[in-house]
């Protein structure tokens, strides 16, 4: 994991996303509180907790995992004086122990696939307060009959990404109304990537004798060809719900 780790504190961020992307998720969420209660799941470095800061009054919750991610996001809330209005959870969110009806809003960037999709939503509709607002973004398939190479990269990374039909039903079998949905951009695949693609090439000089830690950075490295030879085939969708 600590090869892992490396990759990921020095880029921005810790998957596909931008400021403009959660700002316009945001918009759709209608009747808010002066000052919501928020949480952020798998908040990562904290792009989107500090651009939920920025848009809203609201306390934020940030949860995450992995403390050397929350520190950077502390140091960031501080620069930018919200460290009153942020405070960092670290525990899992599998294993989260909130009370229930907690939330105005909960929101979780392209990290709610570790808690599984629909487990994500049933755990998310008790935490979240009646009529509260649920925003993921979740990789998804756009296209059926997917390539051999990158069906076999999903049955290994996520044998459970489905295509949006599929997630708006189960959206709505656990007992939410769909706001609305979009498709992040493709500018923000290609920039993660590159930026990934660019500490790959410094990590594997530093580590070539280190044959764990080469595998590690060649299964990025595939990950990151998936996505040039199939951006048509798969992304991130924000997803915009509310609690019924
Ligand atoms: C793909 S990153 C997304 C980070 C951030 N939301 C973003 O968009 O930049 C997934 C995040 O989930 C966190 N994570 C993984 N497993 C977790 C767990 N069991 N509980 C809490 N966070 C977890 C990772 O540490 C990482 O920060």
């Amino acid at each position: 994991m600590e090869y892992f780790y490396e990759l990921f504190l020095d880029l921005p961020r810790g998957g596909p996303g931008d400021n403009k992307s959660t700002r316009k998720a945001f918009s759709y969420l209608k009747n808010l509180p002066f000052e919501p209660l928020i949480l952020d799941i798998g908040c990562g470095h904290g792009v989107q907790t500090i651009e939920l800061a920025r848009i809203c009054k609201g306390k934020i919750i940030a949860l995450d995992n992995y403390q050397p991610f929350l520190d950077i996001l502390m140091q960031n809330a501080i620069m930018e004086g919200f460290e009153d209005r942020i405070t960092l959870k670290n525990q899992s969110m599998l294993e989260m122990d909130f009370k229930n009806d907690t939330f105005d809003i909960i929101w979780s960037e392209g990290a709610l696939f570790v808690m599984g999709f629909q487990n994500g939503l049933k755990k998310c509709f008790q935490l979240l307060k009646n009529k509260g607002f649920f925003v993921v973004s979740e990789a998804v398939l756009f296209l059926p009959n997917i390539p051999l190479p990158l069906k076999e990269f999903w049955d290994e990374q996520y044998p459970d990404i489905k295509d949006i039909e599929s997630n708006i039903s189960i959206i709505k079998n656990e007992g939410f109304d769909i706001l609305s949905h979009f498709t992040l951009p493709k500018a923000c695949w290609i920039d993660f990537y590159s930026q990934m693609d660019e500490k790959i090439k410094e990590l594997k000089k530093k580590y070539h004798d280190k044959k764990i830690a080469l595998k590690i950075f060649e299964s990025f490295e595939k990950e990151s060809k998936m996505y040039d030879n199939y951006s048509d085939y798969f992304g991130y969708e924000f997803f915009i719900m509310q609690k019924k």
